[in-house]
């Protein structure tokens, strides 16, 4: 499926008020979101998650991201996301596309 990394990145205004990515991105209401290709559950430095994010035993990629951010609180019961996810294919293939640029800083 083609990708969009511009049009990920405007979905990714969905979750600016608690996450942040880039360079210098640090933990907000959520954690920052750098590296995430290939990163464990509940490992973002200094962030405090939730029992359920920690011990998931989740390592986001493509497959896990597309499913978790689909209904949050399905893939992850007793996620602190207060986030309903988003459900359009294409939006969340473009917002992977947009994620996926960033490696740890
Ligand atoms: C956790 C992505 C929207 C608050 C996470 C995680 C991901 C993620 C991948 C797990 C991170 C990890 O395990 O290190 C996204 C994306 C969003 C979005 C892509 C938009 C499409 C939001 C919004 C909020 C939020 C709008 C606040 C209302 C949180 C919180 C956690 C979290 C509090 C930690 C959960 C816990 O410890 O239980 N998010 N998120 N997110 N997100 Fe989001």
């Amino acid at each position: 499926m083609a990708q969009d990394v511009a049009a990920g990145k405007t979905s990714f205004n969905k979750c600016l008020a608690c996450h942040a990515i880039g360079e210098g991105a640090k933990n907000k209401v959520g954690p920052e979101l750098n590296g995430l290709n290939g990163r464990k559950s509940g490992t973002a430095p200094d962030y405090n998650y939730s029992d359920a994010n920690k011990n998931s035993g989740i390592t986001w990629d493509e497959a896990t991201f597309k499913e978790y951010i689909k209904d949050p609180k399905a893939k992850i019961p007793g996620t602190k996301m207060a986030f309903a996810g988003i459900k359009n294919e294409t939006e969340i293939n473009n917002l992977w596309a947009f994620l996926a640029q960033y490696d740890k800083d």
